[in-house]
């Protein structure tokens, strides 16, 4: 294997793996906030056991993310020696910026761990308002530093090297909006559907269960908007890629040919050799409509780039493809599930939409990955986009497949921890709330 190709599986490796916790520590402290302020207002214990069981999970998975993030900090360093010595002075702020919020987030989260009888009821409460808001912004701050690589503004390049470094208008790139806003809600989205998916899952077993029910509930009230407002944020990003990054467009979409009128390709499989995707339903002018808001616009194809600057054209689209069309089926249940909670109908009743929910649990997370493989393979030869080649970066020391064995084991046998901790720590303990409740207050009350 070569020592390039070693270092950019090691990246993707880790970064595969820490999303999922990442993802987590944005999600979680929300619906474990909601919970309490539920028991807070309402005075239902079950809303309590909730909040406690959610903040014991949130607890594990941001200890894993804390480590397999700072692992991520040093391989930036010592894999990509090249990146950093180009963007450190450049995009260091949102870096800086995300210790202060991972920081306050750790502090936070042990108050609120810990403080349940130590504080007063509202200090406890404003501590996981803290936890959410704080776990939201080191999202954002690291997903600021992803766009500048994709749209990188706030020097100018002389003789190869960054001067009149503004490191402001770096974070503000044009890239920096659409990507914090898409990924914040796909952390929302992927949370809260695994979450309700789960207790879907439950309910299709005790429909009666209190417990399950109230999650459900609170799960989708946080969820299923961002679900819907994933299209809408992903129509955004992907009119701000065909600006800025054409070429990583025309690969999502198996575009080879620039035409005007371009159709919106739905499934197929690009053939790089051939240039051409087969198999695809194409709904005519749609790409021209949905990047430029014109059904006649032209798009540019991927002959109209060097093959050298085209990224590897299947794995984009593919990701491209799952993102989207199992986003579009969990908006789909959102709407429908906010529909049935906006009439005040009981969800239990309605099995399919429980079992829709139940195939929709993972779906969040595997969108995440295929999200971040548009994002980072389509851009691809460049780490820095137009600036700065991947393998211009790369560490020159030789044998690096070795730390990528090493690394990938590792992580294994850390999901594999976790997964065990998880079951035994917050799914397979007994709820409290598990006898049936009378048909009266099964619904209504919650939300
Ligand atoms: C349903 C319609 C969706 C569309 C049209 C869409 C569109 C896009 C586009 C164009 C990108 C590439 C951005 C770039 O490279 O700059 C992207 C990235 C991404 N997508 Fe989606 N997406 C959709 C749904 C989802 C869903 C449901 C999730 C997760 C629950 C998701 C998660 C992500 C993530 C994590 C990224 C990478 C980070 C980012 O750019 O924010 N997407 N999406």
């Amino acid at each position: 294997m070569r020592d390039l190709l070693a270092a950019r599986s090691q990246m993707a490796m880790s970064l595969a793996f820490h999303i999922i916790f990442a993802v987590v520590g944005i999600g979680m402290p929300l619906l474990m906030v909601v919970a309490e302020w539920q028991w807070r207002r309402r005075g239902d214990r079950v809303f309590l056991e909730l909040a406690q069981r959610w903040a014991k999970g949130t607890a594990i998975l941001f200890a894993v993310g804390a480590v397999s993030g700072t692992v991520l900090s040093f391989e930036l360093g010592l894999l990509w020696p090249g990146f950093m010595t180009q963007a450190g002075a450049i995009i260091g702020m949102p870096f800086s910026l995300e210790g202060f919020a991972f920081f306050t987030e750790a502090i936070f989260l042990g108050i609120y761990f810990y403080g349940w009888d130590r504080i007063s009821p509202r200090a406890h409460l404003a501590a996981g308002v803290v936890v959410a808001v704080s776990g939201a912004l080191s999202g954002i701050f690291v997903v600021i530093a992803n766009a500048w690589m994709n749209a990188p503004t706030g020097f100018d390049l002389v003789n190869g090297r960054p001067v009149n470094v503004d490191p402001i208008a770096a974070m503000l790139n044009p890239a920096a909006f659409p990507e914090t806003l898409h990924m914040t809600l796909a952390a929302y989205a992927a949370t809260s559907f695994a979450v309700a998916g789960i207790h879907a899952l439950r309910l299709l077993r005790e429909p009666g269960n209190g417990f399950h029910r109230r999650a459900l509930r609170v799960a989708l009230w946080a969820g299923a908007p961002a679900a819907l407002l994933l299209p809408l944020s992903g129509d955004l990003n992907a009119r701000h890629v065909a600006q800025w990054q054409s070429v990583k467009l025309a690969a999502m979409e198996g575009q080879f040919k620039t035409e005007r009128g371009a159709p919106l390709r739905i499934g197929g499989w690009p053939d790089e050799m051939a240039g051409e995707t087969r198999y695809a339903l194409g709904i005519p002018r749609g790409l021209s409509l949905l990047a430029f808001h014109d059904p006649s616009a032209e798009v540019r194809g991927l002959e109209a780039f060097p093959r050298e600057n085209w990224p590897p054209v299947a794995p984009v689209h593919l990701g491209f493809q799952i993102m989207v069309g199992l986003g579009s089926f969990m908006a789909l249940v959102a709407a429908w599930a906010l529909a049935l909670m906006a009439r005040g109908r009981d969800l239990v009743g309605h099995r399919w939409l429980l079992r829709a929910l139940v195939a929709a649990a993972p779906m969040g997370f595997i969108c995440v990955e295929a999200g971040w493989v548009v994002t980072e393979v389509g851009r691809q030869p460049w780490v820095i986009q137009g600036v700065l080649r991947t393998a211009d970066a790369v560490t020159p020391m030789p044998g690096l497949v070795v730390p990528f064995v090493t690394f990938t084991l590792l992580y294994c046998v850390l999901g594999v921890i976790v997964a065990w901790l998880l079951y035994q720590q917050v799914l397979r303990s007994p709820t409290s709330a598990g006898a049936a409740m009378p048909a009266s207050t099964r619904y209504g009350e919650v939300g």
